[in-house]
This record gives structure tokens, sequence and C-alpha cells, in this order.
């Protein structure tokens, strides 16, 4: 009993002490708070942010003029035109109509009569961001498909679109397929076969068609017009597979991923196979060569262009940012450039395999069940694989 009594007594005076502490404390920091101490806002009286300065390379300058102009806190002023006077470096570059090649930007390139010419050609029409379309399917989205597969195709490839439609893209109740095509221009020397792809739109109706140069560069401008059909014409697709006509795609695979998502991961999923720490090829005689005197910098994570994956929520949320990206000559760079504006980050999946698989992997069936994307692929093998993927009498184990 009495050391019970004690503990108690101990309790008692540790708990008093506490409270005298907590006191002591509590005054000496009110008396060390004299109210003229309390911390001030201060308010400038002169401007307070950086004076923007020139960037040298023609992109990243141009991508100046884009933030600047898209700036929420400008933005959100009323009269912002008068209140901030754009400098005249940004101002510089304003044809009247942003389709007529801008004969300015020539001036605007420290060696543009020395970059290869689809460069030139890309710089010259790079503000031009809309064209006409020559064959729409307005309809194709009425049943509210559960997966667009938006195909970047080619109006000659008449035989990678039909093994696409004989297998992994046929459409049925909750998958819907379009090809996204541009047009030739007469220089380009191409046969004229738009009367076949005619036929082809109206006997399959999945066929889009822009009035505008069909070129590796311009495949970013096929991104931009395919987000705005997207929001006209599909907004309510869930999810979006973009990808090239040729590839292949276990449509199966993709299905049970996407099944299986959480609300949360959903609305902002953007999966494939990720490219981070990547910049500009320097040399000149690469695929994907950039001069400095246009771009400088690294490139944010994207994913490569052979084919990904991501909510149509996140379709309509690109294709409003991508306003605010100046367009770039890379099309998946150029998707990674929104996404990062949206601050999101493209998630990598070991299933998207635009780099091939492993040469004595090609032929084994049982690896495309497992897969979700694989490029690159021709028409035959095509019509090869989808059996595997389809004939479960085939023991995968
Ligand atoms: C992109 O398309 C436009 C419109 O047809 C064309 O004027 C331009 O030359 C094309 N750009 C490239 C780099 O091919
Ligand atoms: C896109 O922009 C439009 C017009 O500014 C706006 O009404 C819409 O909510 C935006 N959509 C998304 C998904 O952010
Ligand atoms: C993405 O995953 C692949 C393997 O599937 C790997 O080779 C690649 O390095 C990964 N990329 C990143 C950015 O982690």
């Amino acid at each position: 009993m009495p050391v019970a009594r004690r503990k108690v007594r101990v309790l008692c005076a540790t708990m008093m002490l506490n409270v005298v502490i907590f006191f002591l404390v509590g005054v000496s920091w009110n008396l060390g708070r004299d109210k003229s101490d309390r911390p001030k806002v201060r308010i400038p009286s002169k401007r307070f942010w950086r004076q923007q300065v020139p960037s040298k390379y023609f992109w990243n300058k141009e991508q100046q003029r884009l933030d600047l102009i898209y700036n929420p806190i400008f933005n959100s002023l009323p009269r912002f035109d008068s209140l901030i006077k754009l400098p005249d470096w940004l101002n510089i570059i304003r044809p009247v109509n942003p389709c007529e090649p801008d004969y300015r930007v020539p001036t605007q390139i420290s060696d543009y009569n020395t970059l290869p010419h689809r460069f030139q050609d890309f710089f010259l029409h790079m503000r031009c961001r809309t064209y006409p379309m020559l064959i729409n399917q307005p309809h194709v989205c009425d049943q509210k498909p559960f997966l667009l597969l938006a195909i970047k195709s080619l109006i000659p490839h008449f035989d990678q679109r039909q093994a696409i439609r004989e297998t992994w893209g046929r459409a049925n109740r909750i998958v819907v397929t379009v090809f996204l095509l541009g047009n030739a221009l007469p220089v380009d020397h191409f046969p004229d076969l738009l009367g076949m792809l005619g036929h082809e739109a109206k006997l399959h109706k999945d066929v889009l068609l822009w009035d505008y140069r069909d070129t590796f560069f311009n495949l970013t401008l096929k991104d931009v017009l395919f987000l705005e059909w997207f929001s006209q014409n599909c907004p309510h697709a869930q999810y979006v597979l973009k990808g090239d006509d040729d590839v292949f795609v276990n449509t199966f695979r993709i299905i049970e991923l996407l099944g299986g998502l959480s609300d949360i991961k959903a609305k902002d999923l953007f999966i494939g196979d990720v490219i981070s720490d990547a910049g500009p090829q320097r040399d000149r005689k690469l695929k994907y060569f950039v001069p400095q005197s246009v771009f400088t910098g690294q490139y944010p994570a994207y994913a490569g262009g052979g084919g990904y994956l991501y909510s149509g929520e996140l379709a309509l949320r690109l294709r409003n940012v991508s306003r605010q990206v100046a367009l770039y000559p890379i099309d998946d760079v150029y998707t990674g450039m929104c996404l990062k504006k949206l601050g999101l980050v493209p998630e990598n999946h070991s299933g998207f395999k635009t780099f091939d698989i492993e040469e004595k992997y090609r032929n084994n069936p049982c690896v495309y069940r497992k897969l979700m994307l694989v490029h690159s692929r021709t028409p035959q093998d095509v019509l090869k694989i989808w059996p595997w993927i389809t004939h479960l009498e085939l023991d995968c184990q």
C-alpha cells in the first residue's frame, strides 16, 4: 500500500512540474514577441519578377512567348494587355494568319539556311494547328466506347489497316478503331490514292483524314488534330490507345488491365514504354536529330510513340493544355511536354514493348499472351500472332 501511495505522489508532482514548465515557456514566448516584431506583408513598389531574356533557341523562345500569354497570374488581371506590355522580342513573329507560312522565321534562327529542309519547313508552319477534315466519322463513338484505338497510319498502308481490322482492332461493343491520316502534296509525287481511300472509308467507316502533309515531323500535328477531334466527336470514350499501324496489340490484356483500375488511378492514367533522361540528338545523320539553334534542354519523361494508353478524361485535358505548348517536331516528346505541363508523369509498364522483344521470343506464342503491345510487326505477322492469343486451347502454363 505505501509503495502505491508513493507512486501516486510522484506522479502528481511530475504533472505539476509539467504544468509549471508549460506556463513559463508560454509566457517567455509571448514576452519575446512584441507587436512590432510580427512578420509584415511587404508590398513591392516595383515589378518583382525576373525580366524575361529572350532565348537564343527558336523553340525555347516560342515557348517563352506561350508561357507569358498563358500565365495564369497575368490572365487573371482584368486588363492584361494594357498592364503588361509584351517585350518587343516576344511580339516579333506574329503573322496575321497563323496558317500562312511565316517568312520572318528565317531571320529568327541563326543557321536557318543550313538546316535540313524538313526543319525549315516545320518552323515556317509551326503556328498553324487547324487543317480541314476531308473524311470524318462523326458517329463512330455514338455508343460511347470503353476503348478507342486511335491508329496513326498513312494513306498507302491499306494492308496494315486491314490486318488490324481483322485482328486486334476488330470493332465490337466496347472497342472502336479509327485510323488517323493526313494527305500528300503534289510536290511529294505520290500516286493519287484518295479515290481508293474514299471506298475504304465508306466500307469500314473508320478512316479520319485531314488535309495536311503527312510527314514524320507533322506527326505532332496529327496528335493535336486527333485530340481536337476526340473532344468534339468522342469525349465519352473511357480510354484511348494511340499507336502506330505496325504494332501488335493484345487487346484482351489491355481491357483486362483497364477493368481492374481504381477510379483515382483511372482518371490520370497514362502508361507506355517510358523513356526518361533523354535529350535532343545532335548527330545530323540520326532520325531524331534536332539542331542546337532550335532547341536546348532535356526532354521530359515520355512514352514511346509506338503505342501508349491514357484515359479519355486525360485526353480532354491534354487537348486543352496543348495550346500552351509550342509544337515540337517529335510527336512523343511533344506529348511528354504536354503531360509535364499538366503536372503528370507517364507510367512505365513492362508490357509495352515499343523496342520489340528479344529475337528468341518472337515466335513464342505464349509470350504474346502476357504483353500489351509490341513494335514492330508486319500485317502478315499480325495475322499469324492473333490466333496465338485467341485460341485458348493452347496451353501456356
Ligand atoms: C506539315 O503540313 C503542312 C500543311 O500541309 C505543310 O505545309 C508542311 O510543309 C508540313 N510540314 C512538314 C515538316 O512536313
Ligand atoms: C478545357 O477547356 C474548356 C474551355 O476553356 C473548359 O470548359 C473545360 O472544362 C476544359 N476541360 C478540361 C478537361 O480541363
Ligand atoms: C521501363 O521499363 C523497361 C522494362 O520494361 C526498362 O527497360 C526501362 O528502362 C524502363 N524505363 C524507365 C524510365 O524506368
